[in-house]
Formats: structure tokens, C-alpha cells, sequence
């Protein structure tokens, strides 16, 4: 992980960049063992980032994230959690942010991400989170879906520059961001977390699994074809990936995918099958 990421998001934490994503998770008691056997996994094996939100089954996933982490120690973890925007306000944040601590079995929160823009505006929002640092609450805030123009709107804003990350969609096939928006986050030295990493495992109606330069580069490799697309979100230095996963397996798969190194001949062959936009594209969401 690059310095640049230690520096503004994670202070004085080393995190691996891969961590654990929780959507659609923590919904079904049948499903429960897996899930918690899933993300221990995944925290044993140093995936200690994860993502949730007040959002995912209307605070389900909390519950769950706040089981699995029981057996772990807290300092070693970095948990992110997301507010609705219609809760962003001075006085129903904190509110909100409580709640989601209630959930989460925990007292503070690493990272709290506005999980997108609404109408409450930016600057109370804002100001919402600072008082949520100052009074200890959250270590770190950031913003999720946000664009170039959603950036600069935020930058022009008292304290808007201590926004520590934007979360948006970024995968091999939905590379709008590589324009301008992460260029404009590069500049400004804000690392990226990259959500749905490996495209919903393949629904988001790329079919990757099919591809035949992507194939090539997985038997090379000996591993699967999610593996590539985590390593190629990774590729520049100063992105964490929130893949998310019940299965174990897929879990460690997933971890393993940050030890992936291509030839340049290979970064290449993606390049060529999946090229970088060259002109401006809506920011795709979820
Ligand atoms: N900020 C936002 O607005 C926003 C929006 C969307 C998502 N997110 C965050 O990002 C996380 C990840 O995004 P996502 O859940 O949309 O999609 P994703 O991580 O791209 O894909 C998840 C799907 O891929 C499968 N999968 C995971 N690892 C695999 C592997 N190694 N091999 C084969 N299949 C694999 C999972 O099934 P199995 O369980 O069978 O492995 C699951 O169906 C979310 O869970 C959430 O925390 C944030």
C-alpha cells in the first residue's frame, strides 16, 4: 500500500488494500454461519477493511459486521460505514451515527462516507462530520458517489478539503472514472476506494468470464478471472478493493488476488481489450 494512503486515510494503520464488502449480506439466519465464516476469514487472513452501511437491510449488515468482529481486536480493524443522504444533517446525524455504532458493537468508526449527494446541502453535512470527529465518534469521514463536479462543489467548502476518500463503482467495465475523476483524486492526493471491484461477479452484464484476453491472462496465472479484475483495480498503487463474498473460498481468492503481478505485455492486452475512456461519462452508480 502506497504511502499516499497511509498519509490520508488510514494514519497511523497499515490495511491491506483488499477488504470486505457486506451489501445484501446479514439478511437471512440461514445464510448466517457462511457469512460469519466468510468475513472471520477474511479478517484472519488480513483483510481488515470493511465496508457497510446503515443502508444494507436497513442495518442487518451492521449487525452482522458487529458479530464477526467480536473474537478480533477492534485497533486492528478499520470499519467504514455509510449515512443515507436524507440523514446528513447537524442534528440527524449524530443520531444516525449512534445507531450505526449501537450495530456495529463499537464506540467509534473508522471511516463515515455520505453515501451519496442529496439535499441536505454539502456544507451542514459537512459540519456534521467534523463535530462526529471532534467529539471521537469517527476518525475519518468521506464521501461515495460523488463526481468531479460533486468534488469541487465539496472542495470549495469549509473543511471540504478533509474529506479522506470517494467510494465509487470501478471495474474493468466501468472505467468512466479513469476520464477525470480519478485523475482529479490523484492530484489532490485522494486514494479511491473501488466498490463493486469484480462487477458483481460478473452480473453487471459484462461477461467477463468469456473474455478471451482475460482467459489467457487467468490459466497464465493459474487463477480465476476475478482474481485479474481485483488486480487490475489495484494496479495503481493507491485503491483498496471492498469485494464482497459469503463463500470462503472466494474470500481467500480474493486476498490472494493483491499478489497477482502481470507482465507489462499483459497490462497491455487489457488496455487493448478494455480501453480506457476518451471522453466524458456520467459516473455510473449502483
Ligand atoms: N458506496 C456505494 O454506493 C456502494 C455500492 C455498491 C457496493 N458497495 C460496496 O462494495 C462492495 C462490493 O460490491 P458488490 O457487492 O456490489 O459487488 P462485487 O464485490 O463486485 O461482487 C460481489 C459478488 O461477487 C461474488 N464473488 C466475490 N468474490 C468472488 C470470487 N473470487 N469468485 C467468484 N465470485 C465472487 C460474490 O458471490 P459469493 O458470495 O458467492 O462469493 C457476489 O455475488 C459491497 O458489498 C458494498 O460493501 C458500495
Amino acid at each position: 500500500m502506497t504511502e499516499q494512503i497511509q498519509k490520508v486515510m488510514l494514519a497511523d494503520k497499515k490495511h491491506f488494500p483488499i477488504g470486505l464488502g457486506t451489501w445484501h449480506m446479514g439478511d437471512d439466519r440461514n445464510k448466517r454461519p457462511l457469512e460469519l465464516e466468510a468475513l472471520r476469514t477474511g479478517i484472519e487472513q488480513g483483510a481488515t477493511i470493511i465496508d457497510t452501511a446503515e443502508m444494507y437491510g436497513e442495518g442487518n449488515a451492521e449487525k452482522l459486521v458487529g458479530e464477526a468482529i467480536q473474537p478480533f481486536d477492534r485497533e486492528s480493524l478499520f470499519l467504514i460505514s455509510k449515512i443515507y443522504p436524507w440523514n446528513a444533517s447537524l442534528k440527524a446525524l449524530p443520531q444516525h451515527l449512534d445507531k450505526s455504532l449501537e450495530r456495529l458493537g463499537t464506540d467509534y468508526l473508522d471511516l463515515y462516507l455520505l453515501h451519496w449527494t442529496g439535499d441536505i446541502p454539502l456544507a451542514e453535512t459537512v459540519a456534521a462530520m467534523e463535530d462526529a470527529k471532534k467529539a471521537g465518534k469517527i476518525r475519518h469521514w468521506g464521501v461515495s458517489n460523488f463526481d468531479v463536479s460533486d468534488m469541487e462543489e465539496l472542495w470549495q467548502i469549509p473543511d471540504g478539503k478533509n474529506c479522506a476518500t470517494n467510494e465509487v463503482l470501478y471495474n474493468l467495465g466501468s472505467r468512466g472514472i479513469d476520464f477525470d475523476l480519478l485523475p482529479w483524486m490523484r492530484e489532490k492526493q485522494l486514494p479511491l476506494i473501488a466498490y463493486s471491484p469484480i462487477a458483481q461477479g460478473d452480473s453487471l452484464g459484462n461477461d467477463f468470464t468469456k473474455n478471451p484476453v482475460l482467459k489467457e491472462i487467468a490459466r497464465a496465472h493459474d487463477c480465476s478471472i476475478f482474481q485479474v479484475l481485483l488486480a487490475w483495480t489495484l494496479r495503481g498503487g493507491d485503491t483498496i478493493a471492498i469485494p464482497q463474498s459469503s463463500n470462503k473460498k472466494h474470500v481467500l481468492d480474493n486476498i490472494a488476488a493483491a499478489s497477482l503481478t502481470l507482465t507489462n505485455e499483459e497490462w497491455q492486452a487489457i488496455e487493448t481489450a478494455f480501453p480506457k475512456p476518451d471522453h466524458k461519462q456520467p459516473l455510473a452508480v449502483l
